[in-house]
């Protein structure tokens, strides 16, 4: 069954049987804002075209996260090209949670394994065009702004200080790789766009539009431009089926087979080739650091609904 007949009622109560499960998961504790978040927050939005399902807290703003990997990824690779990009990181999965640093020592010449680990997405956006900090950030919310066709999405700045705060850890990984030359230049101000970046606020519908997009080759529905060229669409999508849920992302892909991309706010993104996109919030996490209700709730749409790309 295709994604465009789920209706609000359906998809209201099976949110009802899986809120539940947030229960099993836990808040995040090392950036404390998000620490404050509703556990019992549940919104979801689904988007196909011009139709639009929503249900819960769906217009609850949320900050992105590591979600934002997804959309720097696609910047980057659209200002840099393949190669420069892929320079500077690798397209290998890992077995290891997302803050992992263990592997930049590992590997010779030190490159983090791929752009949705910490290190690696701190090395995709140093290569966002820009002169400045602010120029970067700047261009990565106007290409949000495009994606979503929301011009007010922002960055949540009490967040971004309550990570600058307390990421002694990326701080340290970006300092790690400076001194193995992967990247260069200022690491305080790249923190400083980093972190901006994961704290770009948006609702569960922005999200379903964003993936939407990515999952159609990049193509605008209303425009019918290609916002991102189909190639990159492509790239980051397979990003999300291998690296997506981290460590999870094999048994992920077995049991929901879709695209997808988590954040530590409990934020999820889906982007489906057929151009459906979907957008959850449900902050409690699982051990692996993904939404616990918002998995659950991915993949038993997909189950339902027969999303998984791989048929
Ligand atoms: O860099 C960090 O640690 C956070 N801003 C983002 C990490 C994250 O979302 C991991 N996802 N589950």
């Amino acid at each position: 069954m295709n994604s465009l007949f789920i209706e609000e009622k359906e998809l209201d109560a099976l949110m009802k049987s899986i809120q539940p499960y947030a229960k099993k998961g836990s808040m995040p504790e090392y950036i404390p804002e998000l620490n404050k978040m509703d556990p019992d927050l549940f919104g979801c939005a689904i988007c196909n075209e011009d139709s639009m399902t929503a249900a819960g807290d769906a217009d609850y703003l949320f900050t992105l996260q590591s979600v934002s990997k997804v959309i720097s990824l696609a910047l980057s690779l659209m200002d840099q090209g393949e190669e420069v990009v892929f320079s500077k990181v690798g397209m290998e999965p890992t077995g290891d949670p997302f803050h992992t640093i263990h592997a930049l020592e590992e590997e010779k010449p030190s490159k983090p394994l791929n752009p949705m680990i910490n290190a690696g997405a701190i090395a995709v956006t140093s290569l966002i065009a820009g002169k400045s900090g602010e120029e970067k950030i700047g261009r990565l919310l106007t290409f949000i702004h495009e994606l979503t066709g929301n011009p007010a999405i922002s960055i949540c700045e009490k967040t971004a200080r309550s990570e600058k705060e307390n990421a002694d850890l990326n701080r340290a990984l970006s300092y790690f790789m400076k001194s193995h030359q992967v990247i260069d230049g200022d690491m305080e101000s790249l923190l400083d766009v980093y972190i901006k970046q994961c704290s770009i606020q948006m609702n569960c519908k922005d999200l379903a539009r964003i993936g939407s997009i990515i999952g159609k080759k990049g193509r605008d529905p209303n425009s019918g431009r290609n916002i991102i060229p189909p190639r990159i669409a492509r790239i980051v999508k397979t990003f999300m089926v291998t690296c997506g849920m981290y460590n999870a992302s094999g048994e992920f892909a077995i049991r929901a087979g879709v695209p997808a991309k988590s954040g530590v706010s409990g934020a999820m993104l889906g982007a489906l080739p057929d151009g459906t996109g979907i957008g959850i919030i449900s902050p409690p996490l699982d051990k692996k650091g993904n939404s616990a209700a918002g998995l659950k709730l991915l993949e038993t749409l997909s189950q339902k609904y027969k999303w998984s790309i791989f048929t």
